[in-house]
């Protein structure tokens, strides 16, 4: 089964990012560099995630991870996803865009991912945005799968220890994109990465993966030192040649227009910290804690400024180290960090 500790050639894992930027290009490209890269199953079909798994394994030997998204909890509030969509549509109007109906539950077939996962005995499978049932992980681990839980508190992280996952991935403040928060209504830790590592590394015995604001080899080296095993990267891989991100989001990140970045939940519905642009000054304060329902709300409009390269309709998710991004091959951004990080 993987080890975190022995079967890392170099202890940098690239991030899952639904949405667009994990392609089997870049896993493969991560993986094959000696880190471990990640497909993000989050919003795709089964069909989708089979064939980018067969995708990766075209192009490489080496032992890649699988990331899943945890169901939430039931709905609980229509009526203020319905005050919010209301407030959106205005601007659907302006972009010629039908708001969805508000729907009840959380479609992304979990099970059937966590089964596809088990057939095809992915090396790697982690979680986030819930800890995996204890059932699910025993039966990725009779399939040789090694299991991450992706958390962003202490507490959380005990909790999942406490399922018997091999791996702990730890999100910081400065992470870009989605919190795995167990409790998307709450106020997230306010502890840089490298405090919560440090925080962590006494209170779990299991190899940490840090993951938030880690764009430079200074992080890499600080991270390391504070008692990670490996570090996550996700913004830092935005902008390589393999990530599918789109034009609009890479341009942002060196745009001097965006000097900011915050958590809302105003594109989604779950805490994420993206680049304040219009969308977030006009709808960050009507936001509801509702994931899915305003995921699927928004993602009409999200595509309107997609087509349209309108950085302003678009969720920029990235971390604190945003302007570190490096346009460059994958393999590339991996070997200087790891290269930079020894020679701090
Ligand atoms: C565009 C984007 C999409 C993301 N999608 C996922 C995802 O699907 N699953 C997940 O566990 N984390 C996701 N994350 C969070 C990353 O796993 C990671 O925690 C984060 O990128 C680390 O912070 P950094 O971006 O500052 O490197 C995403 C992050 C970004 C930037």
């Amino acid at each position: 089964m993987f080890d975190f500790e022995e079967d890392l050639r170099i202890p940098i894992v690239g991030a899952p990012m639904a949405g667009g930027p994990s392609t089997p290009e870049l896993v493969a490209a991560v993986s094959s560099t000696g880190g471990l890269g990640f497909l993000a199953a989050g919003y795709k079909s089964v069909d989708a995630v089979r064939h980018e798994v067969d995708a990766v394994r075209a192009l490489t030997d080496a032992p890649f991870g699988l990331n899943l998204f945890v169901p939430g909890r039931p709905l609980a509030d229509r009526a203020a996803v319905e005050t919010y969509r209301e407030r959106l549509q205005p601007l659907a109007e302006r972009r010629n865009v039908v708001l969805p109906e508000v729907v009840d539950h959380d479609d992304d077939a979990f099970d059937a991912k966590v089964d596809l996962a088990v057939e095809l005995a992915v090396s790697v499978v982690s979680f986030t945005f819930g800890l995996p049932p204890r059932g699910v992980v025993d039966r990725l681990h009779a399939a040789g799968t090694a299991v991450v839980a992706t958390v962003s508190d202490v507490d959380e992280a005990r909790a999942a220890a406490e399922r018997g996952v091999d791996a702990i991935c730890l999100q910081g403040v400065d992470a870009g994109g989605h919190r795995a928060t167990l409790d998307p209504d709450a106020e997230p830790d306010p502890r840089p990465t490298r405090e919560l590592v440090e925080a962590a590394r006494a209170a779990v015995d299991l190899p940490l993966v840090a993951a938030g604001g880690i764009a430079t080899g200074a992080d890499v080296a600080a991270t390391l030192e504070a008692g990670a095993t490996a570090v996550q990267i996700g913004t830092a891989l935005l902008d390589a040649d393999e990530a599918g991100t789109k034009p609009a989001h890479r341009a942002a990140l060196h745009d001097a227009r965006f000097t900011d970045s915050v958590v809302t939940r105003a594109f989604s519905g779950r805490p994420a910290r993206g680049l304040v642009n219009d969308f977030i000054i006009d709808f960050d304060a009507y936001a509801v804690t509702a994931y899915p329902q305003v995921h699927l709300l928004t993602s009409g409009l999200r595509a309107a400024a997609g087509a349209a390269d309108d950085p302003q309709g678009l969720a920029l998710w990235a971390g604190l180290g945003y302007r570190s991004a490096r346009s460059a091959p994958a393999e590339e951004i991996v070997r200087d960090l790891w290269r930079e990080a020894r020679d701090v």
